[in-house]
């Protein structure tokens, strides 16, 4: 049994998808712990789970996400939470208009306590910003972002498909064959 320590339900749909898919239980642990700003999105998992240690019965699984906008040097990045909840996607679309190079990538890092050991799995995805919103699915900054290669928002893909994709789906397969092995 592995415990996703999120509480994010976007997240945890997609994750759990994957994890159950490959025959493994999965249970959301919604637990709210404080982020520490780094530079990184593997310090700030590194932080997490230090702070999770101890706290948590078994096996358990963070997740640390960000968009890295080329234009903008890699903003929002590690603070693509803060900026999401302030000025939002019509707010990163303001930055980006008269933009050409639309150019950005979603990165994801997990953190695995596996038998007291933690272990960092990492994924990205490259692809492109829109000019506006498209899609009811996902959540967060799906509706403004089309991977590489296809035409669709992350928010206009249902969640397997998005999970053969994403940054999210590419980490967790790392995971997924890391625990394989065990
Ligand atoms: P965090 O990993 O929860 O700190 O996420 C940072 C921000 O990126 C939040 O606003 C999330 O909604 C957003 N985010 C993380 N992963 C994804 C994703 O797969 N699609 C769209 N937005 C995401």
């Amino acid at each position: 049994m592995i415990r996703f320590v999120t509480l994010n339900e976007g997240k945890y749909r997609e994750v759990s998808g994957m994890l159950e898919g490959a025959g493994f239980e999965c249970e959301m642990l919604a637990i709210d712990y404080p982020e520490i700003q780094c530079d990184t999105l593997e310090e700030v998992v590194k932080s997490s789970m230090a702070q999770l240690t101890g706290k948590i019965e078994g096996d358990f699984l963070i997740d640390d996400s960000g968009l890295f906008i080329s234009s903008l040097g890699g903003f929002p990045g590690v603070y693509s939470s803060y900026v999401y909840q302030t000025i939002g996607l019509e707010g990163v679309l303001r930055l980006l208009q008269d933009v050409e190079n639309r150019a950005a990538e979603f990165r994801c890092c997990f953190g695995l306590c596996f038998e007291g050991r933690n272990v960092l799995f990492v994924g990205g995805v490259q692809g492109m910003i829109t000019q506006e919103k498209r899609g009811e699915g996902g959540f967060g900054y799906d509706p403004i972002f089309v991977p590489a290669g296809a035409e669709k928002t992350f928010a206009e893909i249902p969640t397997e498909e998005k999970n053969k994709l994403s940054h999210r789906g590419k980490a967790l397969e790392k995971v997924l064959e890391f625990l394989k092995e065990q």
